[in-house]
C-alpha cells in the first residue's frame, strides 16, 4: 500500500521524491533504528521515517515548521474538532483582541477581513489549554495562509496580484479566495487521516542544524538550495509571515518596516542560506554526524557543484554512494548532464565496502 502523506506547499519539499529517496536508502540494506532530519521543514521525510516504523528526530530552525513537525511527527493523533477549530474563528465575549497582523501588513498579504480573521485566531490559539490542540489549529493556520498565497509564498507583498487576478483559468485564483473556514474542512480531514503512532518516542526540535544536540543512526541533510549566481532568496523571507504567526506576541518590535513587505525579522539566520558560508556550515555539520549514516539530497546546477559536495563527503566519511533520483541510476553521473535539473542523494557511510 503506498503510503498517503500530508499535502503540502512548502517550497522545496520532497514529497514527490520520497519513495524513490527512500528506496535508494533500503538499497544500502544498513541496519538503522533512529533517523535525524535535520532540515525537517514540511516533515516529509521525517513522516515516511515514522510510517517505516524508525524512531524519528524531526528539526527545523523555525517554529513554524517545527509545530508542523510535533504534530506530524512527536504526537500521534489530532484532538481538534472541525467545529472547534470554525469557533476559533470568532472573537470571544470580553476578550480584548490585539491586531497586530490587520495593523501592520495591510495589503501586504492577506484582505482586511483575512488579516483580522488571524489576529482573532492566533490569540484564540494561544488560550487553548490542550497543547495538541493547539498544534492543530496551527497546522490548519499555517497550510491555509500557505494555500491562499500566490506562488505560497511571503516574499513578495503582493496582495493585488492575488485581487486583480482576472485572466481565465488560473484554478488556484479559486483557492487563494477560499475562506479560513472552507479551508479547515480539508485540512482537518487531513490531520485525521494522516495523524498516527507508530509506538516510537519520536521528538521534534527548533535548532539551527549546527546546534542541534540530537544524532542518529541516519541523519537526513536537506539543507536550502543556493543557485550559484548568488541571487537566493531565503527560506527566512519566503516564510517569515507564519514565522511570526507562531511568535505572536513578538511580531510589532521584529517587524523591518523599510521593507516593503514588513519583513519579521525573527528567526532570521545565514546559518546555510549564505554562498560564502555554506561548505563550511556543511563540513562542520558532517563532522557533527561522523557516527551516523549521512544521506545529503541536493540539486544539480547550483552552488556548490555535486562535484565539490562528494569531495566534500569523502573527506568526511568512509564510505560515499551518490545516485541521481530522477533517472533511478547508480553511480557517478556528473559526466551526463546535460544542464537539466536534477536530484542527487550523497551518502556518506562508516565502512568502505558501502
Ligand atoms: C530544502 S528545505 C527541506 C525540505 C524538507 N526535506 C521537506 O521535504 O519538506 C530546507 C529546510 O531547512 C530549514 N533551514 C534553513 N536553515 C536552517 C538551519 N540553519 N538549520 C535548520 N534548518 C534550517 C528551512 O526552514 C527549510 O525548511
Amino acid at each position: 500500500m503506498p503510503i498517503k502523506l500530508p499535502i503540502t506547499r512548502y517550497y522545496g519539499s520532497k514529497r514527490k521524491l520520497i519513495n524513490q529517496i527512500w528506496e535508494e536508502i533500503e538499497k544500502l540494506e544498513i541496519d538503522f533504528e533512529s533517523v535525524l532530519d535535520v532540515f525537517g521543514g514540511s516533515a516529509v521525510f521525517s513522516y515516511f521515517a515514522k510510517k517505516k516504523e524508525k524512531t524519528v528526530y524531526y528539526n527545523d530552525i523555525f517554529k513554524f515548521n517545527y509545530l508542523i513537525g510535533k504534530l506530524l511527527i512527536q504526537e500521534n493523533k489530532n484532538e481538534l474538532t472541525y467545529e472547534e477549530a470554525v469557533a476559533l474563528l470568532k472573537p470571544k465575549a470580553n476578550k480584548i483582541y490585539r491586531s497586530t497582523i490587520e495593523t501592520h501588513f495591510d495589503e501586504i498579504y492577506f484582505t482586511k477581513q483575512e488579516n483580522q480573521t488571524i489576529d482573532i485566531f492566533v490569540q484564540n490559539i494561544q488560550d487553548l489549554s490542550s497543547e495538541n490542540k493547539k498544534l492543530s489549529a496551527f497546522y490548519l493556520l499555517f497550510q491555509s495562509c500557505i494555500i491562499k498565497r500566490p506562488y505560497n509564498l511571503f516574499h513578495r507583498n503582493n496582495l493585488s496580484m492575488r485581487q486583480n487576478f482576472t485572466s481565465g483559468n488560473f484554478g488556484n485564483k479559486k483557492t487563494w479566495e477560499r475562506s479560513f473556514e472552507e479551508l479547515f474542512i480539508r485540512f482537518i480531514d487531513e490531520l485525521n487521516n494522516v495523524t498516527f503512532e507508530n509506538n516510537k518516542n519520536n521528538l521534534a526540535f527548533n535548532y539551527p542544524a549546527l546546534n542541534c544536540p540530537v544524532t542518529a543512526d541516519l541523519v537526513y541533510i536537506d539543507p536550502p538550495y543556493l543557485k550559484k549566481s548568488g541571487t537566493n532568496t531565503s527560506y527566512h523571507s519566503k516564510y517569515h509571515f507564519l514565522e511570526g504567526l507562531a511568535w505572536y506576541d513578538e511580531i510589532f518590535e521584529n517587524i523591518n518596516f523599510s521593507k516593503k513587505n514588513n519583513e519579521i525579522q525573527i528567526g532570521k539566520s545565514i546559518e546555510f542560506e549564505n554562498i560564502n558560508n555554506f561548505v563550511s556550515d556543511l563540513k562542520q555539520l558532517l563532522l557533527i554526524h561522523s557516527n551516523s549514516v549521512i544521506v545529503l539530497s541536493y540539486r544539480n546546477n547550483g552552488f556548490p557543484s555535486i562535484e565539490d559536495l562528494v569531495n566534500l563527503m569523502k573527506d568526511c566519511k568512509p564510505g560515499m554512494k551518490i545516485h541521481t533520483i530522477d533517472l533511478g541510476q547508480y553511480g557517478y553521473a556528473l559526466n551526463k548532464d546535460n544542464g537539466s535539473n536534477r536530484e542527487f542523494l550523497i551518502i556518506g557511510t562508516n565502512t568502505l565496502e558501502n
